[in-house]
C-alpha cells in the first residue's frame, strides 16, 4: 500500500529518517551501544584480526561507509568486497577473520553463496539484513537487523541508510568490546547518531521541492558525473548508480581524488558534475581538496552541483548550484548527503514519466548469479 504516496520510492525516501530511527531504537542504554542479537560474542569480536564487509550493488556502497567507522572506532582492519568476486578467487580467510555481509533482501544470491564460501574456510559471518528471517540471516553465525521496513521499490534507498546505521552500531559495539572507543568518543557518536533522522527531515523539509525543481530541467541530460572523497565516494557511488537505475542516463561516480589521474577528461562545458563537499570543519583539509578539485572542472566548464553543509560559505563562489545538509560529525555525513542524491534520481525518472519502483531490466532480489 502506497499510503497515498505517487510512488513506493517516494514513500521509502520519506520513510529515511524512521529506518534509520528505528534501527537504532533499543539498542542504546545508558551512554552505550547494546545490541541484544549480538550477546554473548564478546569473546569472538575480542579475537578476530580483520574484518571482510561481502555485499553487492547498493548494500556493497553502504560497506564501503562501514570501513571507515569500523576502523575508526573499532581499529580493525577492513576490507569490503564485492560478495561476487570473492567467491572466485582464492581468498585468505580463516578463524580469525570476521565477515560481515549486508542484504536488503537476504536472498541475493551473489552474497548468499560468498557467505558460504567464507564460512567453508573457516570465517565466523555476520548478516546484516532488513528481512526477518531470510536465507542469509540464516546461514549466519550473528545477525544485526535493519529496522527500514518493507522496501518494495525495486531500487534500495531507505534500506541503504539503515544498512549505514546498522555498520556504526557495530562498529561502536565491536570497538567498545575490544577496547578501542573511549567512552567520550562514544558517547559523541551516539549523540550523532540520534540525532541523524531529524537531520534528514529536515532535508526532506527543506530541499526536497528544490531538488525536484532542480531534476526536472535536467531531463534532457545524456551524462551525470558524482565526484566525492572519503566517506564521500561511496556516496557519488550510490548517487550515480541510483541515477543509472531508475532514469537510465548515463552516470558515474569518481573519488575525487581521481580526478587529474582520468576523469578529468570527460569534462567538457556544461557537463553536470555533482560533488559531495566535506565538512569544512574536519581539519579543513578535506573540505578544500574539494573545493580545489571544483575549481578545476569549473574552469573546463562542469556545472557544478555541490552538496555541502549548511552554512558553508566556502562552496558559494564555485558551485551553480547547491544542495544543502545540516551539520554531523564526518563519519555521519554520509547517511545525510546520499538523501538529496535519492530525491534527484527519482525526481529525473518522474519528470522523464519512468515507473520508479519498477525500472526496466531490474529485480527487487537477484536470486541467481
Ligand atoms: C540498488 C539495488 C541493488 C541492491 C543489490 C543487493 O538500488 O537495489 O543494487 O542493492 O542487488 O541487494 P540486497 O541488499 O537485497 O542483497
Amino acid at each position: 500500500d502506497k499510503g497515498g504516496w505517487s510512488s513506493f520510492m517516494a514513500k521509502e525516501v520519506a520513510e529515511e529518517p524512521d529506518a534509520v530511527a528505528k534501527t537504532v531504537l533499543g539498542r542504546v542504554h545508558d551512554g552505550q551501544i547494546v545490541i541484544p542479537e549480538l550477546d554473548g560474542m564478546d569473546e569472538l569480536f575480542q579475537g578476530v584480526s580483520r574484518v571482510i564487509v561481502l555485499a553487492c550493488g547498493t548494500a556493497y556502497y553502504a560497506g564501503l561507509v562501514g570501513k571507515y567507522a569500523l576502523e575508526q572506532w573499532a581499529r580493525i582492519p577492513v576490507d569490503v568486497e564485492l560478495a561476487h568476486e570473492f567467491r572466485y578467487r582464492d581468498a585468505i580467510v580463516g578463524p580469525d577473520t570476521l565477515v560481515v555481509s549486508i542484504s536488503q533482501s537476504g536472498e541475493t544470491m551473489d552474497t548468499l553463496m560468498a557467505v558460504k564460501e567464507a564460512a567453508r574456510l573457516g570465517a565466523k559471518t555476520l548478516s546484516i539484513c532488513n528481512t526477518q528471517g531470510a536465507t542469509i540471516p540464516r546461514e549466519s553465525d550473528a545477525i544485526v537487523y535493519t529496522h527500514a521496513g518493507p522496501e518494495v521499490a525495486v531500487a534500495s534507498t531507505k534500506a541503504f541508510v539503515a544498512q549505514i546505521t546498522a555498520l556504526y552500531l557495530l562498529a561502536l559495539h565491536v570497538g567498545r568490546v575490544r577496547g578501542a572507543l573511549s567512552a567520550e568518543v562514544g558517547v559523541e557518536a551516539i549523540e550523532e547518531l540520534e540525532a541523524l533522522p531529524e537531520k534528514i527531515q529536515w532535508i526532506l523539509d527543506n530541499e526536497q521541492g528544490r531538488i525536484e525543481q532542480l531534476a526536472h530541467w535536467m531531463t534532457d541530460t545524456r551524462s551525470v558525473l558524482f565526484l566525492g572523497r572519503h566517506v564521500g565516494f561511496p556516496i557519488a557511488l550510490e548517487g550515480a548508480l541510483k541515477l543509472k537505475e531508475l532514469s537510465y542516463i548515463h552516470a558515474e561516480g569518481f573519488a575525487a581524488g581521481e580526478l587529474k589521474h582520468g576523469p578529468i577528461a570527460l569534462i567538457e562545458p556544461g557537463q553536470p558534475v555533482f560533488v559531495m563537499v566535506p565538512s569544512p570543519r574536519d581539519g579543513a583539509t578535506l573540505h578544500s581538496k574539494v573545493i580545489s578539485n571544483i575549481e578545476e572542472i569549473r574552469a573546463r566548464g562542469a556545472r557544478v552541483i555541490a552538496v555541502a553543509e549548511e552554512g558553508d560559505a566556502a562552496v558559494l563562489p564555485f558551485a551553480d548550484e547547491v544542495l544543502r545538509v545540516p551539520l554531523a560529525a564526518p563519519l555521519f555525513e554520509p547517511v545525510l548527503s546520499v538523501v538529496p542524491l535519492h530525491i534527484f534520481a527519482m525526481g529525473l525518472a518522474t519528470a522523464k514519466g519512468l515507473d520508479v519502483d519498477q525500472p526496466r531490466n531490474l529485480a527487487k532480489s537477484v536470486t541467481v548469479e
